[in-house]
């Protein structure tokens, strides 16, 4: 039977609040999802109140103030900072977006952070992305070649054809697109998802891949691919400006045309 509400032990509760320091001058609320499954505890939503004129101004740069010098249990992913690396993916206002390229002035009052959805939580902001890698593996994302490369240089490409993979090949693997994604959320054991049918393109437009037919063979599936409904959750969210959807429909395209 349908469940329509969270079980018990799943409900968020209200949590602590951590004032900003006596006279501080402007302060900005942030609202962050807590949830440490070890410790038998409900999920709560914990307040922070930062004094901005001290903080940089991206909401990861909030995010290292309050674990630096207000929380240290508080737990979350990132490196690099400037959008590339993809660790920073969560759920800010209701988007998914990236810590580090979003602005705290983006938001209009509290700041609110959630862990990425519709994913099991291993701690605080911090998805367990087992799943999501493994599928990204399943679509073999290497070069498939049985012609040997040529001797005295790299298997070479035309502009045109590099062009093709430039999109496509820009992603970092963040997870808001397929996170997003409410075909994914329902069935993301057996669904690929946008960000690992993006790159299973990336790999069929490939002018120099040998493995086309077979990669298709592979998609040929009512779940892996044709799960989609063209919802387009994946374009609008996706940090990087990039169109699975677009890809996932071109992919459907080339499934037709060897019907015919
Ligand atoms: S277009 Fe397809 S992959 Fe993208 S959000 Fe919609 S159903 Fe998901
Ligand atoms: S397509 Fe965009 S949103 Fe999806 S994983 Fe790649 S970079 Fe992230
Ligand atoms: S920290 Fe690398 S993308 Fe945000």
């Amino acid at each position: 039977m349908a469940e329509f509400r969270l079980p018990p032990n799943s409900r968020i509760r209200k949590g602590k609040h951590f004032a900003a320091r006596e006279g501080a001058s402007a302060t900005r609320r942030f609202a962050v999802y807590r949830y440490d499954p070890d410790s038998g505890e409900n999920p709560r939503v914990d307040t922070y109140d930062i004094e901005i004129e001290s903080c940089g101004p991206m909401v990861l740069d909030a995010l290292i103030k309050i674990k630096n010098e207000i929380d240290p249990t508080l737990t979350f992913r990132r490196s690099c900072r400037e959008g590339i690396c993809g660790s920073c993916a969560m759920n800010i206002d209701g988007g998914n977006t990236l810590a580090c390229t979003r602005a705290i002035g983006e938001s209009n009052g509290e700041v609110r952070i959630y862990p990425l959805p519709h994913m099991s939580v291993v701690k605080d902001l911090v998805p367990d992305l087992t799943n999501f890698y493994a599928q990204y593996a399943s679509i073999k994302p290497w070069l498939q070649a049985s012609t040997p490369p040529p001797d005295n240089h790299e298997r070479l490409q035309s502009k045109d054809e590099q062009e093709k993979i430039d999109e496509p090949a820009a992603c970092i693997l963040c997870a808001c697109c397929s996170t997003s994604c409410p075909s994914y959320w329902w069935n993301s054991e057996r669904y690929l998802g946008p960000a690992a049918l993006l790159a299973a393109y990336r790999w069929l437009v490939d002018s120099r891949d040998e493995a086309r037919d077979e990669r298709l063979d592979e998609l040929e599936d009512p779940f892996k691919l044709y799960r989609c409904h063209t919802i387009m959750n994946c374009t609008q969210t996706c940090p990087k400006g990039l169109n699975p959807a677009s890809a996932i429909a071109a992919t459907k395209k080339m499934l037709a045309a060897r019907r015919v």
